[in-house]
């Protein structure tokens, strides 16, 4: 492995496929919307793109529940054009990431409805089957993530035994205990590296380690989803050492870009030392995601403490972090913020300046806020149809898509759009461009030290640092003003509102802005 692995150095970007860019007319987004944008993300300065799923999928939770790992749902195109996604991305420096469901599959994929069939069909035990509880009921106390009344298994009336989803019944648990389920899943693996792809994020995958006995935990009884707290690492941390040996055996292979392919795994856990357990030194997930920050409020001071406890377990094992502000799964940060673009802004330059690889979810880079959904036009059963508002490219008409749009514009479509903030050098869109850029050029952004320097509260300062060079970052969630007195004399490289570029800066940090600094010496 080189010193530097890509993914350390990387700014990935997530796209939400459906809601990216629609070029077959039938206003759910598709790769050949992403393939027609992808000099658009070349100019924005990303390294690596990771798609939420793209395979076959009956859509019962918009892809996370596939019916063929193999295939692309002909919503989004086909094997051919996935290639020319790969090819097109390779030959602009961009790596692709897939995401890899390994937690469950759709109940229509062909192993689930061969375990469905007979209690001796072959396939029965590749997913959790248990007799009801005495009372006839479910086999234990876990409960079903969006909808928290709802068991964690459904009754098959045939064979009167419950199959256990964590999530959906239209998504029944694998069970990974059993070794054909394993090799299945490598196999899938192998399929999408053979052609090219550079790694994949692992969906939920803390999930797959599962102790036969599927005990209780109290929490299961409080009704909380088992997604956040389910951890077994005895179980889990061979199945993560077998991913990666899978991975890792493509390595340096014969691609456009060459390098390591990698796994980033959705490790909802929010105990850091369970999350950098998944590492597992070096032999388990590259990767893992923290959600620490989508998880914080607008809050220098909350920043501060989760940027120290999460260092203080992560660098004593070099773990690298990871840093995300927005998913598909999470009102947009922008949102969560009252919709202050001023706030959304001094967390992009956070997120961009943090030790660690960061995830940008399409459509923070516009400043975008959630679609406002009405209840009795949801259509995510997990109420997440907001955040997955489509991009708006152009402003008018439908804004760059061919067809009407499966969920409604976020607001401001017009204003928001890519083309109109292309136009305009203050934009968020230009703000995160600038960042991209100031990280691409500095090793201190992007693989430096990390050091919290003494801040008033409601103000959060760091320094980073590699070798020679240096760069201060200074925001202020406060009301008021705040001076900080910095040793040494420093100037704005990027300033969150676009003012001051290339001034001295003088020690005054005001309301809702953040600052990249560099040594006025480097001028
Ligand atoms: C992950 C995905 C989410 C999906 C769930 C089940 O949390 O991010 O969108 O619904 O897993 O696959």
């Amino acid at each position: 492995m080189s010193p530097t692995p890509w993914w350390r150095d990387a700014v990935i970007y997530q796209i939400y496929p459906r809601s990216f860019c629609d070029d077959s007319g039938d206003g759910v987004g598709d790769l050949a919307g992403i393939i027609r944008n992808l000099d658009h993300l070349a100019w924005l300065g990303v390294d690596a793109l990771w798609l939420s799923p793209i395979y076959r999928s009956p859509m019962a939770d918009f892809g996370y529940d596939v019916a063929d790992h193999c295939d692309v749902d002909p919503l989004f195109g086909d094997l051919a054009l996935a290639d020319q996604l790969i090819e097109e991305a390779h030959a602009r420096g961009i790596r692709v990431l897939l995401d890899f469901v390994p937690n469950h599959t759709s109940a229509e994929h062909p192993w689930f409805v061969a375990a469905r069939s007979s209690v001796d069909d072959p396939h029965r035990d590749w997913y959790v089957w248990r007799d009801p509880a005495a009372d006839g009921g479910p086999p234990n106390a876990w409960v079903a993530a969006f909808d928290r009344d709802a068991p964690a298994w459904t009754l098959d009336a045939e064979s009167g035994q419950y199959y256990l989803h964590l999530f959906l019944p239209e998504q029944p648990d694998l069970d990974w205990n059993h070794p054909a389920v394993e090799l299945a899943q490598h196999d899938v693996l192998r399929f999408w590296l053979e052609r090219g792809v550079d790694g994949f994020r692992a969906d939920v995958v803390h999930l797959i380690g599962k102790d036969p006995a599927l005990p209780d935990d109290p929490r299961d009884h409080a009704r909380e989803s088992r997604v956040g707290f389910h951890f077994e690492p005895d179980r889990l941390l061979p199945l993560l050492r077998g991913l990666r040996r899978t991975v890792d055996a493509y390595d340096h292979t014969d691609t456009a870009l060459p390098g390591e392919r990698m796994i980033v795994g959705e490790v909802n856990l929010a105990d850091d030392e369970q999350i950098v357990a998944c590492y597992d030194e070096g032999r388990g997930l590259h990767l893992a995601f923290n959600f620490a920050l989508l998880r914080s409020p607008f809050d220098a001071d909350v920043w501060r403490r989760t940027i120290a406890d999460l260092h203080a377990v992560y660098d004593p094992v070099d773990a690298w972090p990871t840093w995300v502000l927005s998913n598909h799964d999470e009102p947009r940060h922008r949102t969560r913020y009252g919709g202050r673009e001023s706030r959304a802004r001094v967390a992009a330059t956070l997120l961009l300046t943090l030790r660690g690889t960061p995830f940008l979810y399409a459509g923070e880079e516009l400043g975008l806020e959630d679609a406002p959904v009405d209840a009795d036009e949801a259509l995510d059963p997990g109420g997440r149809d907001g955040c997955r508002a489509p991009i708006p490219w152009q402003p008018g008409g439908r804004r760059g898509w061919a067809g009407i749009p499966w969920l409604p514009w976020p607001p401001d479509p017009d204003d928001r759009s890519v083309a109109v903030e292309r136009d305009d050098r203050d934009s968020v869109l230009w703000l995160y461009r600038r960042l991209l850029e100031a990280r691409r050029a500095s090793p201190a952004l992007r693989r430096g030290s990390l050091r919290l320097l003494d801040a008033p509260s409601g103000v959060l300062a760091y320094e980073r640092a590699c070798e020679e060079d240096r760069r201060v970052v200074v925001l202020s969630t406060a009301a008021e003003p705040v001076t900080l007195p910095l040793e040494g004399a420093w100037r704005l490289e990027v300033a969150s509102d676009g003012r001051g570029r290339g001034m001295p800066f003088d020690g005054l940090i005001e309301p809702e802005r953040a600052l990249l600094l560099v040594p006025a010496a480097d001028a």
